[in-house]
């Protein structure tokens, strides 16, 4: 696990947008071999999508042969409801670049049968050849994904109950009201993010301090799932200086 701390949101940002950037364009992505992404939500990585559609308005970077996977979705929520996974995708990177809609891929937390519907997520991950680079961000309490304090480490996409805590951090995208927070949510597993060759965190602020001093200085253990990343043989996490507080 490498550690990249940078003084602030938009210097860290900038700097995983770079190496995304640079990790597509070496790849070199054809329509037979295309690029695998592992995408999240949450503020953390919003910074990170507005410097790759400007990157990609300036030609620096194209998505066209580039599938991506996010790792989670509320269950229950109309796919068109502003705080869907869904939506904030479109809204914040998808609308923006030339990505193909056929080569997204995003949990329908409204599935018929949601076991189902993560065995099918698994097997389409495995079908490409797996993850090449998963950018993740983190929960204050140390979740990675919705892989909430007490997740297995050797779990897979599954069907989660969300911790009161993560329904309390995501309030405030619901007008402040936790009865509006969905109480469960699809998610990739930790074995699943692990099995990416490559994963890529980005943290910031002091919220993010008590669990990014777990996760690097803690042991590996299931109620900081980001400390799973100890394990990988290829993990950066990227951190402005707030991040750091506690390290
Ligand atoms: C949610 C998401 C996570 C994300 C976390 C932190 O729980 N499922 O993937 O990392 O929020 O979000 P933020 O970046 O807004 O702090």
């Amino acid at each position: 696990m490498r550690l990249i701390i940078r003084d602030d949101t938009n210097t860290a940002a900038d700097y995983v947008a770079e190496y995304i950037i640079e990790r597509i364009n070496t790849f070199a992505p054809t329509a037979e071999k295309p690029f695998v992404l592992g995408l999240p939500t949450g503020s953390s990585p919003v910074p990170i999508y507005s410097a790759l559609v400007t990157a990609h308005s300036m030609g620096r970077i194209s998505f066209r042969h580039v599938v991506t996977f996010n790792m989670d979705e509320y269950v229950g929520l109309p796919r068109e409801h502003p705080e869907s996974y869904y939506t904030f995708m479109h809204e914040n990177l998808f609308n923006h670049v030339d990505v193909d809609s056929d080569n997204i891929n995003i949990l329908n937390g409204n599935a018929p049968d949601l076991q189902e519907e993560c065995t099918m997520y698994e097997a389409k991950i495995h079908k490409y050849g797996g993850i090449q680079l998963f950018l993740g961000g983190v929960g204050s309490d140390g979740h990675i994904a919705f892989n909430e304090p007490g997740s297995s480490l050797s779990s897979r996409t599954r069907l989660k109950s969300l911790a009161y805590e993560t329904m309390l951090a995501n309030a405030r995208f619901f007008n402040g009201d936790m009865s509006l927070v969905p109480r469960m949510a699809l998610t990739v597993g930790v074995q699943t993010i692990m099995n990416a060759k490559e994963v890529v965190i980005i943290a910031t602020g002091a919220s993010k301090a008590l669990a990014i001093q777990s996760a690097i200085e803690g042991g590996v253990n299931h109620m900081c799932t980001l400390s799973c990343l100890q394990l990988h043989p290829c993990s950066l996490v990227v951190v402005d200086q707030d991040a750091t507080m506690e390290l």
